[in-house]
This record gives C-alpha cells, structure tokens and sequence, in this order.
C-alpha cells in the first residue's frame, strides 16, 4: 500500500489555533448556555469545570499521543501502535470507528451549521426584523419545516468545509484558522461589551457561579461528561489527526491545557454575552435548544443596534461551526490520502458527496420524513428521528466508547515508554498522575456511564 507522506502544522501555535477552532464550536455557543440554563446554573458549571480538569485534559493528552507517536492517521496508528499484540486487529477497529464517528457528528452537524448561515442572512434581509410576539418562532419553524431551504444552506456550509480540507493543511485548514479565530474572538469580545451595557450582569455572575449543590445528581453528571466530551472534541479521531500533524518538538501537555483553558472559557464567555441581555428582558433561561434560534432574535429585534449585534451573533455561531465541521471532516479524509486511495481534492468530493446524503437525510427528518423511527426496540431511542438519532449515537454513545477505548490502548497497551517520551513530562509524579487517570478513572467513569447510555442504567 502506497503511504503518502502528511503534511504538518507550521508550528504549534498553528495547531492551537486550529485545536481551539476544533473545539469552539456549537457546542459552545449554542448548546453550552442553554444546558447550563437548563441545568440551573452554577452547580453545573462547576461539576463541567471539574470534568475538564480531571477527565478532559488527561484526554486531549492521551489522543494527542496515540496521533503524534507515529505521525500517521488514526487506523494506522492504532494499527502500528498495537504491532505484534493478538488484538491487534481490535485495535484496528477501534481506529476505523473513531474515524467513522465525526462522519456521523457531521450528519447533524452541518445542518445546524447551515441554521445560523440561514439566520445571518434572514437578519441582513430584514426578515427578523419587526416582530411580534411569537413569530421568531414561526421564523424558526417556517426554516426546518422547508426541506429545499434546509439543504441550501446545509450545502453551503458542507461545500466551504469541503474547501477548505481539499485545500490542504497549511493552504486550507491553517488559512482558515488563521483567518476565522481572530475574527471570532473579536465579536465575542463585542457581544459580551454589548451584553455589559445593556444588560443583567450581576444576575449572570449570581446564575452563573452560585452553586446551588442540590441540583447535582448523576444525570447532571451524564449530560456535564456528555457536554465536556463533545466540547472538547473528544473520541472523535479529531484530536488523533490534528496530533499526528504536530511537530515532535512541542509539548503535549502544554497545548493540551491551552485547548482545554480556551474552549472552557470561551463557553462560560458565551453565557456572558447571552445571559445578561436574558435576564434584562425578563425572559427565563429554560427554553432549552430554542433559546439561540428563537428567545434571541427576540431580543436583538427590540435592543439598540441589535439587527448589527444580531449579524454578529449568528456569524461568530457560523464561524465557530466551520472551524469545528473542518475537523470533523479532516479524519476521512486524511486516511484515505495516507493510504492512497484518493487525492486529497478526490476525497474531499467522494467524503463531502457521502456527507451530503446523510446531512439531507437529516435535514428532511425534520419535515416529510418526520414520523419515520428506525429503532423502535429500545425506549431510549425509540421516538427519535434520524436526526436526534444520528446525534444520539455519534455524539453520546461513540464519542464516549472511541474515547475509553483510547484511554485503555494508550494506558494498557502501548509501551509505557511511547507515553513517556511523547508527553515529556519524565517520570514524574505529574506523568504517574496522568497514567492513573487514564488507566483507572476513566475506564470506571466512562464504563458506568455508557451502561447508562445502553438504558441498563441506574441513574
Ligand atoms: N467541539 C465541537 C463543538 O463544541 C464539536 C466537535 C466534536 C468537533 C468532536 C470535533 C470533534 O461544537
């Protein structure tokens, strides 16, 4: 088999860029605020701090090694990694579903990315504009049940991100970043100026850090490890292919944290662009996945400057989508480089062409093929449609099974010596630390959790 030499990052502030990118996403800036919301607040948010700190970092490291060991894709590097092991082939496996994942996150994903692309322009055209009680929603409802408007822009934002991966790493994925992320902070840091001004900031601090312990309870702690994962890019071959582009002169934990740190707190930063103008207008945090797409325009449409606020909103949500779908998309496609099956340019169509189909599967299950169930066996998932189906699988169940899977390989597997060399933290107390986490901790947490996910749970 044809192994074709990868291309690396520049530097490893480039692939910080590019990780962070991976990381911010909807997960932050739309999903984040409104399962804090939903979830009453502080006590949640710190249960989330904790779990990045004792989980997550540990993670991203451990990913980053299995990637950066031998600076090849995922399947091979699971499969070169476990040479001479007779579970090798396992092994094997565990890299192909790891990069079959992101493919199902992306059904989804694309879709939603499209939502905010549709509300960037349905702002510029006036068409939130002047409402009246209740018709955002109609807005809302008027988008998802409109197939053909649907797959518009869900094509538009999978052809961007198809671009930008044919392109290549440094002339694609770093320019992008490049580009996006300053762009990206720059309205963040607007919208919370804008949010300061105009809204409820003490009561964002008191939601937001007053811990009220009795809301904490093993489903928080399911949906706070569910939301750290996903957030963080985690058991989804992502942080494996951004570290098998790293430079062997970096250091993993290092750049690890500095994900870690950026993703988490541009989260909590999210709340405080979101929450203040909330609270303000005496409107309740509770409405779950709606609060983004329909209690917000609300807003923007009666607040000084809120149409130039509300563009902004829905760019930095679009932005911070494409950065996140680039590495989604990434995985595929740089295996089927390596292995020479196609060119980068001729995998990007055949992934994106693939892609496509599920995403309009997706897209129509919210409309003509919404009474369609695949799975009607098991009560969990009997009454979602493809989509919530599609997000249910790939991003609570394969995420976290990808994710204890790595954990296990890196902990038991591999020489204790590849880790070791790879993180460059010594032997040390920090590196011993490190190891018990991923060879203990995880497996319990994750093991207890994914019984859960099965419905055998006891939470
Ligand atoms: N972290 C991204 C977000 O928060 C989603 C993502 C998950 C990206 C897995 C890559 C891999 O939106």
């Amino acid at each position: 088999m044809a192994h074709v030499a990868q291309e690396k990052w520049s530097s490893g502030t480039a692939f910080l860029l590019a990780a962070i990118g991976s990381a911010v996403g909807l997960g932050n800036i739309y999903r984040f605020p409104y399962v804090v919301g939903e979830n009453g607040g502080g006590a949640f948010v710190l249960l989330y701090l904790g779990i990045v700190i004792v989980f997550g970092i540990p993670l991203v490291m451990t990913e980053l090694t299995i990637g950066r060991r031998k600076q090849v894709p995922p399947i091979t590097a699971y499969t070169q990694l476990s040479d001479g092991k007779k579970s090798q082939p396992f092994w094997k496996f565990v890299g192909f579903s790891s990069v079959l994942t992101p493919l199902g996150i992306l059904g989804f994903y694309f879709v939603i990315a499209g939502w905010t692309l549709n509300y960037v322009y349905s702002i510029i055209t006036g068409k939130l504009s002047n409402l009246v009680e209740g018709q955002t929603q109609q807005v809302f409802a008027d988008l998802t049940s409109s197939p053909g408007t649907l797959i518009f822009w869900m094509t538009l934002s999978l052809a961007i991100t198809a671009f930008i991966i044919s392109r290549g790493i440094k002339a694609g994925l770093e320019k992008a970043v490049n580009i996006l992320m300053p762009m990206l902070f720059l309205i963040l840091v607007l919208l919370v100026i804008y949010s300061a001004f105009n809204g409820g900031m003490a009561e964002t601090f008191e939601f937001m850090f007053t811990p009220d312990f009795d809301k904490i309870n093993m489903k928080t702690l399911l949906e706070a490890t569910g939301q750290a994962f996903f957030s963080l890019s985690l058991g989804s071959a992502t942080m494996l292919v951004y570290g098998s582009y790293l430079p062997k002169d970096t250091s993993i934990p290092k750049l690890a944290c500095g994900v870690a740190f950026a993703d988490t707190f541009v989260a909590l930063i999210a709340g405080f662009a979101i929450f203040p103008i909330i609270f303000a207008n005496g409107l309740e945090l509770d409405s779950g996945p709606n609060l983004v797409f329909v209690t917000l325009p609300v807003i923007f449409d009666q607040m000084p400057f809120g149409q130039v606020f509300g563009i902004l909103f829905f760019l930095l949500l679009a932005f911070a989508a494409i950065t996140s779908t680039i590495s989604l998309f990434e995985p595929a496609v740089s295996n089927l480089e390596e292995r020479g099956i196609f060119s980068r340019k001729k995998a990007s169509l055949v992934v994106g062409t693939g892609l496509w189909c599920l995403a309009a599967l997706s897209a129509l299950s919210m409309n003509v093929l919404s009474d369609v169930r695949l799975l009607t066996f098991n009560d969990t998932v009997a009454d979602k449609n493809f989509m919530d189906l599609l997000e249910y699988m790939s991003a609570n169940g394969m995420m976290l099974v990808n994710a204890l899977f790595a954990a296990i390989f890196l902990g038991y597997i591999v020489h204790r010596k590849d880790a070791l060399e790879e993180l460059g933290l010594g032997d040390s107390l920090l590196f011993k630390f490190w190891r018990g986490i991923i060879k203990v901790v995880v497996p319990i947490v994750i093991g207890y959790l994914l019984i859960d996910f099965l419905g055998y749970g006891f939470i």
